[in-house]
């Protein structure tokens, strides 16, 4: 089946016809810079013209960075405030005028890696990480998703993490890979700790620089990078266009 999946980030709006047997991208993906301010009408606004943009009339799934349940959004951590309590899929639906299923983003991203990507055929515990403006996380317990996990909110020193060891983090504090590496380390050690995952995959933008932070960590739990880079966003949502789809067990 072919979903168009939509990925809504802080900077960009991205989508793309998706295979959803395959997770491969059918068509070049229309991006649109994320409206400023990035209130809930104008994100509306903006992705809806990315799907008209590629010109499709099909089902659709979107990617969306917060806490979303049944297409409600419940947080706002890096995004317009006014998106808590906003009904997105329920504004997509009746501005494209067919079903629109939203998931997190994260969740989105380790659904395409864990049925795709590095996450495949792995059984156990599996956490992926979305390294990026926040730290998005996705678990997954024998194939199956734990819908809406936060583990990028844990508290490390008094601070949130993601305002530690986040890629903006990085950016922000001009910290060097090694001094980045510290951060990432001290984070992935407090969450080995409490979750016990059998492999941690590491994706986001980040992840094509994996070389410079991965010799520098020293958990105990095996570290993967997403194999999928940046369209794990785009395919992973499209699943969420598929009516039960997205939370059944993708790994036997
Ligand atoms: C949000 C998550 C999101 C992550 C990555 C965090 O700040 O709380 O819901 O998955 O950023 O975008």
């Amino acid at each position: 089946m072919n979903v168009f999946g939509l990925d809504v980030g802080g900077s960009g709006i991205k989508g793309a016809p998706v295979d959803t047997e395959t997770g491969m991208l059918l068509a070049e993906r229309v991006r649109i810079k994320t409206p400023h301010p990035a209130t809930p009408a104008a994100i509306v606004r903006t992705a809806v013209k990315v799907v008209r943009g590629a010109g499709w009339d099909g089902p659709v799934g979107c990617g969306f960075p917060a806490v979303v349940k049944d297409g409600v959004v419940h947080t706002a951590a890096n995004i317009d405030d006014a998106a808590i309590g906003f009904d997105l899929g329920g504004a997509l639906e009746e501005r494209l005028g067919r079903p629109v299923g939203v998931v997190n983003d994260a969740d989105a991203a380790g659904l395409a890696e864990v049925r795709w990507g590095e996450g495949r055929n792995r059984d156990g515990v599996v956490l992926m990480l979305t390294l990026g403006t926040g730290i998005g996380t996705s678990l997954f317990v024998g194939g199956r998703l734990v819908p809406n996990t936060e583990l990028g909110h844990i508290e490390i020193g008094g601070r949130d993490a993601e305002h530690r060891a986040s890629d903006t983090a990085r950016k922000r504090e001009d910290l060097s890979w090694k001094q980045y590496a510290h951060r990432l380390d001290e984070y992935l050690r407090k969450i080995e700790d409490l979750l016990w995952p059998d492999v941690i995959v590491v994706g986001g933008g980040i992840s094509k620089k994996a070389d410079k932070f991965l010799p520098h960590l020293t958990t105990r739990t095996e570290i993967v990078i997403a194999k999928m880079l940046n369209e794990a966003g785009i395919a992973g949502a499209a699943l969420a266009g598929i009516p039960d789809r997205a939370t059944e067990k993708v790994a036997e």
